[in-house]
Order: C-alpha cells, then sequence, then structure tokens
C-alpha cells in the first residue's frame, strides 16, 4: 500500500487555489446524441462489439478505441449513452493520450464543470475530477464517518438550470484486493415500472435541487453549504433530451423537496422514490479492469460508489462532466413550474 501510485501525473492538487464558484447560468445547449445515426453505423465499422450487461441498463463495448472516433461516433456514443444508461469500454488508450485529449473529447459534448473544491491533476483545471484514495487520503467510508452503509445515489450536481450530461470517468488504478465498482440505475426503467396513475401525479411534479447537500456538506461543513448554495427546481419527470423517454429525475443527495408539498409529503413520496431506484431490477454494478472508461448519461442513469475495497488501498479514477441542456418536462400539460 506504500507503493508509489501508477499515474503519479493524475494526483489531485489545486496548486492556484483556484476556487470557481457552483453557479453555471443558463445557457443554449447542444446535445450531440440528437444527430447520431440510430444505427451507430460508424461505431460498428469502426469495429465496436456491444454486449447488454442487463437487458435494461448497461453495455460493455469492446473492440474500439474512444480516443480515435471521429465525431460521427462521439454523437453516436451519446446516443447509445442515452439509450442504454451506461456504457463500460475496455481495453481503451484513454487514460494514456494525455490531459488535452481527453479534456477536447469530452468537451465536445458541451462547456464541461468545474469542481469548486476537488483536487485536479497539476497543469491542469477543475475540469478534471479526481476521485482518489489511499492511505493517506482515506476514502469516502473515512470521510463520511461511521454508517451502516455508504449507498449514495445520485446525479451529480443538478442544481444549476443545465445539468450534466454524457460523463467520462476512466480508471488509472484499482484497489490491489478488489472492490471500488460503480453501481448505475435506470431512471427510465425507473420511470416505465410505475402505475399510469402513479405516474400521473409524478409527472405535475417538480424538485428543489441544491449544492447545501449531503455530498457538498461533507466536503466544506454546513456552514460554508449554506453560503456559497446555488439552487434550482427541475421537472421530477424529464423528457429526456435525446431519447424523448420519460426519466424519474430525482437526486438523493441534492433534490430533497418536492415544490408545493408540504414537508411530510415530501419526505414520504421521496423516500418511495429514492427507494424505488435502488432496483437491482433496473441496476447494475460495473467491474472496473484496467483500461476501463466508463461514458454515462446522467439524465437517463443515477450512479453510486460502492466504496468496500479495503481501508488503505489505493483507488484512482478520474472524471469529466459536460453540460447539456435544462431539463424539460415530460408531460408539458401536467406540469406546473410553481408546483
Ligand atoms: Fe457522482
Amino acid at each position: 500500500m506504500s507503493s508509489e501510485p501508477l499515474y503519479p501525473a493524475y494526483l489531485p492538487t489545486r496548486p492556484d487555489g483556484y476556487a470557481p464558484t457552483l453557479d453555471v447560468p443558463y445557457f443554449e445547449a447542444d446535445e450531440p446524441g440528437t444527430r447520431a445515426d440510430p444505427l451507430k453505423q460508424t461505431l460498428l465499422k469502426a469495429g465496436a462489439s456491444l454486449t447488454n450487461i442487463t437487458p435494461r441498463i448497461g453495455t460493455e463495448i469492446r473492440g474500439v478505441q474512444l480516443s480515435q472516433l471521429p465525431s460521427a461516433g462521439l454523437d453516436e456514443v451519446a446516443l447509445l449513452a442515452a439509450e442504454r444508461g451506461v456504457l463500460v469500454f475496455r481495453d481503451q488508450d484513454f487514460a494514456d493520450v494525455g490531459f488535452q485529449k481527453q479534456q477536447d473529447i469530452v468537451q465536445y459534448y458541451g462547456p464541461l464543470h468545474k469542481h469548486p473544491t476537488m483536487g485536479y491533476p497539476a497543469g491542469t483545471g477543475p475540469e478534471f475530477h479526481v476521485v482518489y484514495a489511499d492511505e493517506t487520503a482515506g476514502n469516502l467510508r473515512t470521510l463520511l464517518g461511521p454508517h451502516t452503509t455508504y449507498d449514495l445515489w445520485h446525479v451529480d450536481q443538478t442544481f444549476t438550470p443545465n445539468v450534466p450530461s454524457t460523463t467520462f470517468f476512466w480508471v488509472l488504478e484499482i484497489p490491489e484486493s478488489g472492490g471500488g465498482d460503480t453501481a448505475f440505475t435506470s431512471l427510465t426503467a425507473a420511470y416505465e415500472a410505475l402505475s399510469p396513475a402513479f405516474r400521473q401525479l409524478l409527472g405535475g411534479l417538480s424538485l428543489y435541487h441544491t449544492s447545501a447537500s449531503v455530498g457538498e456538506v461533507a466536503r466544506v461543513g454546513m456552514e460554508r453549504a449554506l453560503k456559497e448554495a446555488v439552487s434550482t427546481t427541475h421537472p421530477l419527470v424529464i423528457k429526456h433530451p435525446v431519447t424523448g423517454k420519460p426519466s424519474l429525475f430525482v437526486n438523493p443527495t441534492i433534490a430533497r423537496k418536492i415544490e408545493g408539498f408540504l414537508p411530510e409529503e415530501s419526505d414520504h413520496l421521496l423516500k418511495f422514490l429514492h427507494d424505488h431506484i435502488k432496483s437491482l431490477d433496473f441496476s447494475c454494478r460495473v467491474k472496473w479492469e484496467k483500461g476501463t472508461v466508463v461514458v454515462w448519461d446522467q439524465r437517463a442513469a443515477a450512479h453510486s460508489a460502492v466504496p468496500d475495497f479495503k481501508d488503505g488501498e489505493r483507488r484512482h479514477v478520474v472524471r469529466i462532466i459536460p453540460y447539456g441542456i435544462k431539463p424539460e418536462p415530460a408531460f408539458p400539460g401536467q406540469f406546473s413550474a410553481s408546483g
């Protein structure tokens, strides 16, 4: 455990002290998945072989290098990620193509999220979010303190009008004794599992999302989290901007209040929905291997870390998030922005 990291250049630092604001004002966004070939002929011609992880979420892809795809192929990646929730690209050279190329590829999908507090590799910027655990840095368990479980299902950074879209997450080093998977659940399949009567109720509701949330409070403390809070409201059921499918856009760590409901009503309904999205019927667990790059659509899938690896072991993963459009309600006729 005292060995050197495999990718020391990717250790988290914040050498310049740069702390971008959490706020991202609304902007007109592009959705590359909307112009993709539905048959994904560029990906298939490049040699991609696709295997579903489960029927409802997740596709494992071999035989193609993300770093070499033309723009038509990147469009198809966005469409496929929207359709399947999460894509697991194996045997990639992505970790070794350099900061600039990594950033350029993800930036193709939209302006990049800049994390206000987490460290980034020296020579890059807060567009790179390094998830790093070792004997000194600790891990999610040591950060959050004692709990029965560390499931933290969420969608990243949804407290701004535009929300994260086609997100890239690639592994540099895997815990020596195994573990440290990432779990994903389909928000479109979670919606489809509900009855028509219940869907009718949800289609008219909106959710309050705020950065003064569980993760941010753990990271910077309650006082600072409240002072710097950025908040917005999104429909509870959104129309996926690429597939057009309704998506149950809940976010257990960031969106904890249904607009217009009294606190007990909101808590009760959200508890049901937060339990519902955890179902094994429409979730999957991604096991990292050397060379794995995960690409997922944050409007179609929520995710959770699985911090089950041994204390002190090193886990090193890097994420870059692009922003997509501001979510629209799936059923505008039922929806009332004021709740
Ligand atoms: Fe996350």
